[in-house]
């Protein structure tokens, strides 16, 4: 056998293009062809340095100038293909390639060179099927990921996401970047204060009470005491321990599919928990309110009255020491409360001796548009507000403001520490996105975008009869779907399905409510305008096809 081998011809090499020269030169030539007539070039090219660095690495400055030469290979290819056109214009093979480089050259150009880079850098790590088959080794099997094909997020930047490959995604679902992903005044904020120093409250220091003043500013009064801890559980944990110590009663009211965090005080305040897989069901000592949700529930929008209404179910409950509800639901399905609600249930549980706190983690900061804070639109004032997500931006932070008088009843002697409540970091952090908000009239905006969005959004149901309703305020919005009007059938399969669909063309939004058939759409705050087109178009086309 090998001599018959070697007797035959079994290929040729052409070393008529052999030089000496960069490396790096053969893949961009390889990936300039590749990438050819790709709907993802970028996505195309990454893979190709993902495949290539398994066998050899590449240095940092072969990768910062291999996007550069992938163009430059592709516009040397136009000009000689152009001028031996020109020589012999009978010979079809010449322009085999013109086609496809005309098609994708100008997407390829428009890519941001520092886009491309970071892609390339990336294409070095895992790739999210890895990286997931990694998690599951050695992360708690209940810890969810979104979408049926997860995505590796490596960079973040206002209201917009990047994979590994570069690819760029529209953020229409995360409402803790609140002031945008990376936003730089306060990433300066966090690092320059994290140079200096780091500590606690047992230590003086100013913007400790200078934030706390910013903050009250923002709240009516009597509010005037705060407290800084590092998320909405523990924010939420302290109103309860609040409520509790100035009441000296244990019994909470509750709306149904609320959810308030995830301690074990939490998960028994939490309907969507205790009720949902896993739960044990409702603690003796804690109540639950029917959802006041006017599309679906008992009392609809074609009723005046329906807030109150829903209020009288408040009285049901004997000696309740709070009432904790969020503002406008959320994981209800982003509820838009009827008029009147919280006013009335207030009214109620106050004059049975309760304490009304308003839980604002999803809501604050002029996400609702028409107010800084979700109450605000229901013209109450509650006795405990709890703001978390939003007010740090990313960085773990979260407040309870109360009265005094709510304030001098917990001061029963026992101390209240929170290590990184409050700390030097916190504060600064605090302070720069409170700065920022007011700055870029971050509520103005949100009213704005989102009157557009809601615009967009509404001319769907006559289109497609899968949806619903289409409800919100500001940058906060649901989208019900439901398989049948009539019997408002809940589409949740669909649901699920829509938000992968939008997921594969780039755009990033979620599911809630009790039945996860409502589109929750909640973005960054600098989403703009033509985001919002692009948005629904794109849901448009999902649900056409
Ligand atoms: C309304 C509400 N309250 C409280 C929490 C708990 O906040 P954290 O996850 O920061 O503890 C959440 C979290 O999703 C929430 O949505």
């Amino acid at each position: 056998m090998a001599s018959a081998f070697r007797r035959k011809i079994t290929g040729i090499l052409d070393f008529g293009d052999i030089v000496y020269s960069y490396a790096i030169a053969d893949l961009a030539i390889a990936i300039a062809y590749v990438v050819l007539d790709k709907s993802d070039p970028l996505s195309a090219a990454a893979s190709v340095v993902r495949g290539y660095q398994e066998l050899r690495p590449l240095a940092d400055d072969e990768i910062a100038s291999l996007f550069g030469l992938v163009l430059l290979r592709l516009c040397t290819s136009v000009c000689v293909a152009a001028r031996q056109q020109r020589q012999r214009p009978d010979d079809e093979y010449l322009s085999v390639s013109q086609g496809p480089i005309a098609a994708t050259l100008p997407a390829l150009a428009a890519i941001d060179f520092d886009v491309a880079e970071a892609a390339f850098r990336n294409a070095r790590g895992k790739t999210p099927e890895e990286t997931l088959a990694a998690r599951r080794r050695v992360i708690g099997p209940n810890l969810s990921v979104s979408y049926r094909r997860p995505v590796k997020i490596v960079r973040g930047w206002m209201q917009y996401l990047y994979d590994q490959a570069g690819r760029q995604y529209l953020d229409g679902y995360n409402n803790v970047p609140h002031v945008g992903h990376s936003h730089p005044r306060v990433v300066q904020a966090a690092a320059e204060q994290m140079l200096v120093l780091n500590t606690n409250t047992r230590y003086l220091h100013d913007r400790l009470a200078l934030f706390a003043e910013r903050l009250i500013a923002t709240l009516p009064d009597p509010l005037r005491v705060c407290y800084f801890v590092n998320s909405g559980s523990e924010a939420n944990e302290l109103a309860l321990r609040l409520a509790r110590a100035h009441t000296r009663r244990r019994d909470v009211v509750v709306l149904d599919a609320a959810y308030h965090g995830n301690t074990t005080t939490l998960v028994d305040i939490s309907p969507y928990k205790f009720n949902g897989p896993g739960g044990e069901g409702a603690q003796p000592w804690v109540h639950v309110l029917p959802l006041p949700d006017t599309y679906r529930g008992k009392f609809r929008r074609d009723d005046p009255r329906a807030g109150e209404k829903y209020a009288e179910f408040a009285r049901h409950v004997r000696n309740p020491g709070a009432f904790i509800a969020e503002s406008a639901p959320s994981v209800g399905g982003q509820i838009i409360l009827p008029d009147r609600y919280l006013a009335s249930v207030y009214a109620i549980v106050r004059a049975a001796g309760g304490v009304c706190i308003a839980d604002e983690v999803q809501t604050a900061y002029g996400r609702m548009g028409t107010d800084f804070y979700a109450f605000e639109a229901q013209r109450v004032v509650p006795d405990v507000v709890v703001l978390g997500k939003p007010i740090g931006n990313g960085y773990p932070l979260g407040a309870v403001i109360t009265t005094r008088e709510i304030a001098a009843s917990f001061d029963n002697g026992m101390e209240f520490f929170s290590t990184f409540g409050g700390s030097t970091v916190a504060c600064a952090v605090g302070l720069a996105v409170l700065d920022v908000v007011e700055e870029e009239r971050l509520q103005s905006h949100a009213r704005e975008v989102g009157d557009h969005l809601l615009a967009g959004l509404r001319a769907l149901p006559d289109r497609h009869p899968l949806v619903g309703d289409v409800r919100g305020s500001g940058l906060f919005i649901g989208v019900e779907l439901v398989r049948n009007r009539e019997t408002l059938e809940p589409a949740t399969t669909e649901a699920a399905d829509i938000v992968n669909a939008l997921r594969d063309r780039g755009i990033l939004i979620g599911t809630d409510g009790p039945f996860e058939n409502v589109l929750k759409i909640r973005p960054p705050m600098p989403f703009t305008r033509e985001d919002a087109d692009l948005l629904v178009r794109r849901l448009d086309d999902v649900l056409s096809s």
